[in-house]
C-alpha cells in the first residue's frame, strides 16, 4: 500500500512540478504561432490598370480592398483595426463593417464608428507600364 501511495504522490508531484510549463506553453504556443507562422496570405497581385473597377473591389485571396475613385488608388488590407477580424464591403452604404464587434470605416478607411480606433491599414503597391504591382 505505501508503494502505491507513494507512485500516487510521486505523479501529483510531477504534475504540479509541470503545471508552470504546462501554462507557459499554453501562452506561448498561440503567440509564437501568430509570430512564426501567421496565415497572412500571399498578396503580391500584378494588375492592368484597365482592368480596375471604379469603386471598391474585395481581393478575397489577398484579404485586400482596392479602391478606385477617378484617378486615385488605394489598397486597403482586410483587416480590422481593432482585433484583426476581416471585414466586409457594403456597396449600398459604401462602408466596411466588421463583423467581430461591428466597427465601421467609410469608403476612404476612416473610423466612423468603434471600438476600431485606427483606420484601415493601407498597403503600398507600384504603378508601372500602365500596370498596378502590389
Ligand atoms: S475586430 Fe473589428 S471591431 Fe473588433
Amino acid at each position: 500500500v505505501e508503494v502505491n501511495l507513494r507512485g500516487v504522490d510521486l505523479s501529483r508531484r510531477r504534475i504540479i512540478n509541470a503545471l508552470p510549463y504546462i501554462l507557459a506553453g499554453a501562452f506561448i504556443y498561440p503567440v509564437g504561432k501568430f509570430l512564426f507562422f501567421s496565415d497572412q496570405p500571399d498578396r503580391h497581385v500584378t494588375l492592368p490598370l484597365r482592368e480596375i473597377k471604379e469603386g471598391i473591389t474585395p481581393m478575397k485571396e489577398q484579404q485586400l480592398f482596392l479602391s478606385k475613385r477617378g484617378e486615385q488608388i488605394t489598397v486597403f488590407d482586410a483587416h480590422c483595426t481593432h482585433m484583426g477580424c476581416l471585414i466586409i464591403y457594403n456597396p449600398q452604404k459604401h462602408i466596411f463593417n466588421c463583423p467581430c464587434h461591428q466597427s465601421r470605416f467609410d469608403h476612404n478607411g476612416n473610423v466612423l464608428r468603434g471600438p476600431a480606433k485606427r483606420s484601415l491599414d493601407r498597403i503600398d503597391f507600384k504603378i508601372k507600364n500602365k500596370t498596378l504591382y502590389i
